[in-house]
């Protein structure tokens, strides 16, 4: 079975005292109940050194939030996948809701930051999800299945290597969470789309991301496809992201 993966998205929070406390806990917690899956945290970009630093030989691997579509030039203020390989970062955030709608980020924005991961050997964790008002009109398949399909037009064979997130955006920081059998639903759909794209991607990890806490995180993830959790306000608090790693025991 394949190992899940919970990653924590720290957002824009966070500081060089709070982080150091933060990963302290996390250290100490994960050193006592030894993980039985992959745990990642996407930090704000200037803390990368200092996590990097102070998980360097630990079992959090580190990760981005957002990388640029492009290698280099005149991009003020975006990083580089390359830039990112420099501090050992393995995962990226790519697609994020807040992204796309902050910033706005479409489809083949998205495509081409995934890409230029790949490129650098970093893992792109594609994040996909559908409105409210998406979802009260029966659209929620259709959009995810679009966004996906953007991505895997570009991406082709390298399909494998991604990471993809379910985050419904009327769950994300909301304390409404999809049920399991709503992220489910959406999972199901997901895995059928990329094993259509290449039979080897029915091993894509497929976390869930909305609210994930450490009372929901159990029932989520004993899902049969979903394979992990991509974890927002939990993951600011060490024993709350400590409980849903074991969760995904
Ligand atoms: O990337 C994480 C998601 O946006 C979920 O955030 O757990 O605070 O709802 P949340």
């Amino acid at each position: 079975m394949l190992q899940k993966l919970i990653a924590g998205n720290w957002k824009m929070n966070g500081s060089l005292a709070a982080n150091q406390a933060l990963l302290a806990d996390l250290l100490a917690g994960l050193a006592a109940q030894a993980p039985a899956c992959q745990v990642a945290v996407a930090v704000p970009a200037p803390y990368l050194a200092q996590v990097q630093q102070l998980t360097a030989g630990s079992a959090i691997a580190l990760g981005a939030q957002d990388v640029s579509q492009h290698a280099s030039g005149a991009f003020t203020g975006e990083i580089s996948a390359q830039m990112l390989n420099d501090f050992g970062v393995r995962y990226a955030l790519v697609g994020h809701s807040e992204r796309r709608q902050y910033h706005g980020e479409t489809d083949a924005i998205v495509a081409a930051k995934a890409q230029a991961a790949l490129a650098a050997g970093i893992t792109p964790i594609v994040c996909l999800g559908e409105t409210l008002a998406q979802r009260e009109a029966g659209e929620t398949e259709a959009v995810v299945q679009r966004q996906l399909a953007a991505v895997l037009d570009v991406v082709g064979q390298d399909v494998t290597r991604l990471v993809v997130a379910y985050e419904p955006v009327w769950a994300i920081g909301t304390g409404k969470t999809a049920t399991p059998e709503q992220a489910q639903a959406v999972h199901a759909a997901l895995r059928a789309q990329l094993v259509q794209a290449n039979g080897a991607a029915a091993q894509v990890p497929l976390l869930y991301g909305g609210s994930m806490n450490a009372a929901n995180a159990a029932q989520l993830l004993a899902q049969p496809d979903i394979d992990g959790g991509l974890i927002g306000g939990a993951a600011l608090k060490a024993a709350d992201f400590l409980h849903i790693i074991a969760a995904a025991a």
